[in-house]
C-alpha cells in the first residue's frame, strides 16, 4: 500500500472534524453534496472513495442510500467500524486506494468522492478506475476544493480594514501539482496535508477523457440562514471555496 500523509494524522483530523471548525462541511458542503444527488433506487449500490471515517456515508445511510465506503488510510477504515459498530446503519467499509481499485469493473450503480479528489497523487488513475467499476449509465458526484480560488499555491483571502474578507487573490493558477496545507487552527493539534492543485478545465477533461458526460455542476456558497450559524462562511459569497460536480457514464 502506498504511503498515505492522512493515516498519520487521523487523530487530528477527528479532533478538527469533532470541533466548530469543520462547520464548512456540516452545514455548508455537505448538505450542498446530499441535495445534489439522485434520490436512492431499490437494489442500488454506491461506492464512496475517500471516505474518511464515514460522515458522508452515515448520513447517505440515514437518508436509505446503501453505501460501501473505503479509503487508503487503514485508520480512517478503523474509525468509520468503530462508529458502526454502535450506529449500526448497514455500511460496509474497507481499505482501498482509488487509484488501484480492488472490486469487479461494472460493479457499483454510483460512485461518491467528496472532498477527496485533490488529496490523491494521480486523480487520472483514479477517474478511469472510477469509470471502470461503475455500470453503464452509473453516475459519479463529487466535489473538490474550489480549483479556480482555493487549490492553487498562491491563494490569499483579502481583507478591509475591519478585517472583513472581500476577495481572494489568486495566482499561480496553471502551476499544477501537489501544495502543502497546513490546518493550524488552536487549541486543535496542527496537521499538514497536500492538495494536488489541476485547472478546471483539466479536472473536467480527466472525466471526459475517461468516457464521462458532464450533467450537474455547481459552486456552493452560504445562505443568510447557514451565515447566522456559522459567520465565517460569509466570503463564499463572494467567492466559493469548493465545487461539486456530477458525470454520467455514458
Ligand atoms: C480531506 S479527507 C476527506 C475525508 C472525507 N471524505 C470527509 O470529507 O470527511 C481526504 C481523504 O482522502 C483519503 N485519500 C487520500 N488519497 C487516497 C487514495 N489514493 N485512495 C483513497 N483514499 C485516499 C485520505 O486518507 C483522507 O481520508
Amino acid at each position: 500500500m502506498e504511503e498515505n500523509p492522512w493515516d498519520q494524522i487521523v487523530e487530528a483530523w477527528m479532533a478538527f472534524n469533532n470541533s466548530e471548525r469543520n462547520k464548512h462541511r456540516d452545514f455548508l458542503n455537505l448538505p450542498a453534496f446530499v441535495s445534489a444527488m439522485p434520490p436512492p433506487e431499490k437494489n442500488s449500490v454506491g461506492l464512496e472513495i475517500g471516505g474518511g471515517e464515514g460522515t458522508l456515508a452515515r448520513k447517505l445511510a440515514s437518508l436509505g442510500y446503501f453505501i460501501h465506503s473505503t479509503d487508503i488510510s487503514p485508520k480512517m477504515i478503523q474509525e468509520a467500524r468503530k462508529i458502526e459498530s454502535e450506529s449500526k446503519l448497514g455500511l460496509e467499509f474497507s481499505v482501498e486506494n482509488a487509484e488501484h481499485l480492488s472490486f469487479r469493473s461494472q460493479s457499483f450503480d454510483f460512485v461518491i468522492a467528496f472532498m477527496c479528489l485533490m488529496d490523491m497523487n494521480h486523480p487520472d488513475k483514479c477517474m478511469h478506475e472510477i469509470f471502470r467499476v461503475l455500470k453503464p449509465r452509473g453516475y459519479f458526484q463529487f466535489s473538490n476544493v474550489h480549483p479556480c480560488f482555493a487549490s492553487t499555491s498562491h491563494s490569499k483571502h483579502v481583507k478591509d480594514e475591519a478585517g472583513v474578507k472581500i476577495a481572494r487573490e489568486v495566482g499561480k493558477y496553471n502551476e499544477e501539482g501537489l501544495t502543502p496545507v497546513k490546518w493550524n487552527y488552536p487549541p486543535l493539534p496542527e496537521f499538514t496535508t497536500f492538495h494536488h492543485h489541476l485547472t478546471l478545465s483539466h479536472w473536467i477533461m480527466l472525466e471526459i477523457q475517461a468516457g464521462f458526460v458532464l450533467e450537474f455542476i455547481s459552486e456552493p456558497y452560504a445562505t443568510p440562514e447557514i451565515i447566522k450559524e456559522c459567520p465565517h462562511l460569509e466570503h463564499t459569497v463572494t467567492v466559493p471555496d469548493n465545487i461539486l460536480m456530477r458525470f454520467r457514464k455514458k
